[in-house]
Parts: structure tokens; sequence; C-alpha cells
């Protein structure tokens, strides 16, 4: 495996893959990696020729900055596991490296046909430009034949569907499909997340309340004269009535637009909650 730190680099090896006629899987990054990040890495080692795995914590993204301070970091440990697990290359760039002073103010523009404006996007404005803005520019000096996301950030995933399909981006991909992979859970329930890092042993037992209030929800659902509005508030209740944890929102939502939605098909339930000072996210399908 090797790791490369210059754009200029990773194109030379972009291009040597290419002119060798091999099949190029990316999985887009910010480290801290965990068996979430190990499935999509090993999904896309199975599916293609090379995979380039990007461990980058894309400064534009984050609307808090103690959040970017805070972030963990560990690109040895990173890299160890990666390697173990048949990564080829990892591409780890400075900020620096990846964007000019005026690309790091936050100014990239795009039209997320309203895909932003809810959950994820209205709490915490300018996230998703950041997201667009890194993981285009992963995909332009990539060129992979196929990008691996995880279904845990729904919100993300749905908005880079809609970039590489439906966007004015969409013909600059050339042919890319977007594999989406599911979340990945501890055995008590709790969906992995790098933010788990930051949590106390005591933390970490009052957060498995989360998943296993959502799961519960999937049961509520299916009572008679169940309504989504009924089975939202009662979501919020029982994670609030657990102490330590502080529901921000919790959205049962059409998992197409994105919208609010009155039927249980086609939905899911899209949670944040905070438990102490870290904001967990989560997401059940009904
Ligand atoms: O999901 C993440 O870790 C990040 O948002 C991503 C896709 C790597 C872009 O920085």
């Amino acid at each position: 495996m090797q790791i490369i730190a210059t754009k200029q680099e990773l194109l030379n090896q972009v291009e040597a893959c290419k002119k060798e006629g091999k099949t190029i899987g990316l999985v887009p990054t910010m480290g801290a990696l965990h068996e979430g990040h190990a499935s999509l890495v090993r999904r896309s080692v199975a599916d293609n020729d090379v995979t380039f795995v990007s461990v980058f914590v894309n400064p534009t993204q984050f609307n808090n900055k103690e959040d970017l301070l805070k972030y963990p970091r560990n690109l040895e440990r990173d890299a160890a596991l990666l390697s173990s697990i048949g990564a080829t290359y990892v591409f780890a760039p400075t900020p620096e490296e990846m964007y000019t002073a005026d690309e790091m103010k936050d100014t990239f523009q795009f039209d997320f046909a309203g895909l932003d404006e809810v959950m994820e996007g209205k709490m915490r404005p300018g996230h998703f430009n950041g997201v667009v803005q890194v993981v285009s520019r992963l995909f332009y000096l990539v060129r992979p034949d196929r990008a691996y996301f995880g279904e845990k950030d729904f919100q993300q995933l749905c908005i880079i569907h809609h970039m590489v399909e439906r966007s004015s981006l969409k013909d600059t991909f050339g042919k890319l499909e977007i594999v989406d992979c599911p979340i990945v859970r501890e055995e008590s329930g709790l969906a992995r997340s790098s933010r788990n890092e930051r949590l106390s042993a005591d933390e970490k037992q009052t957060a498995v309340g989360i998943s296993r209030v959502l799961f519960e929800s999937q049961q509520w659902a299916k009572e008679a004269g169940a309504t989504v509005q009924g089975v939202q508030q009662r979501v919020i209740d029982a994670i609030n009535g657990i102490d330590g944890l502080e529901v921000e929102y919790y959205e049962i939502v059409d998992r197409t637009t994105l919208r609010p939605t009155d039927t249980f098909s086609n939905a899911i339930g899209c949670v944040t909650v905070y438990c102490g000072p870290v904001r967990l996210i989560d997401n059940i399908r009904y």
C-alpha cells in the first residue's frame, strides 16, 4: 500500500492505473477509521482492481470550529488498518494541498434541489457545500469507476446521488457508480462512528439507547392506528427520557425527497442526539 500526500502524485498513480485498464474504487473518509469504514473498503477491494482511500479531515464542511479541532486524527493507525484489508493507495493531503486560500473560505456553490434545506443541512449551514466541494474534487482527481459511502450519513448519500445523477455536474464524472453501504453497528446496536471515540465508557453505554429506541419504533409503526407524527414524537420523548441524551431532531421523511411524509412507505427516520458534548447521528427505515 502506498501513501500519497500530493495531488500531482495522485494524478500520476491514477493515470498509471487507467493506462493498465484497471478499475478504480474510491472510499472517501475523514480518517479515525472504524469497522464501518473497513466494510466500505472491503467492498471496494472486492469490486475493483485498485482501491484509493482518501483520509482528509475536510475543514470546509465543519461549521463548528471546535468540532473540527476535536475531530480524531491518527494516520498511522488508519494506514495500518487500510493496509491489512487490502487498500492499494491512501491519499492523505494537507488542507493547503487540497485547496487554495480562496477555496478554503467556503464560497463553493452548488444547486442541491432543496436536499440541503432539511435536517443536517438546516442545523449545519454550509456543511453540505463543503461535502460536495471535497467529494467532487476527489472524483475529478481519482476518476473512479465506483465510489463507496455509508448509509449512516443518509442525507449526505442522497446529496451525492443527486450530484452524480441529476445535478449540473453530472456529466463531468463519467460513468461513476455510487455504492450505498449499510450501517455497521456494534453488538450493542450503537452505530459505528468516529465520534464514538470521544464518548466515555458510561456515555457509550447511554448512547446505546438511541438505536434501541429506533428499533423499537419499527414495531410502534406497525401498531393499529400508528401515525408518522405520533411515532416521531414517541421516539423524541423516549430518547429524551434517557438520562444523558438530548435529541436535536428526529424526522421521518421520504427516502427520495427527504421531505416530511405522512406514510411509512419509503420512509426513513433520521436522528441527531447529543450524548454529553458529542453529537451522534443514526437512522432507521420503516
Ligand atoms: O462522510 C464523511 O466522512 C465525509 O463527509 C466525506 C464523505 C469523507 C467527505 O469529507
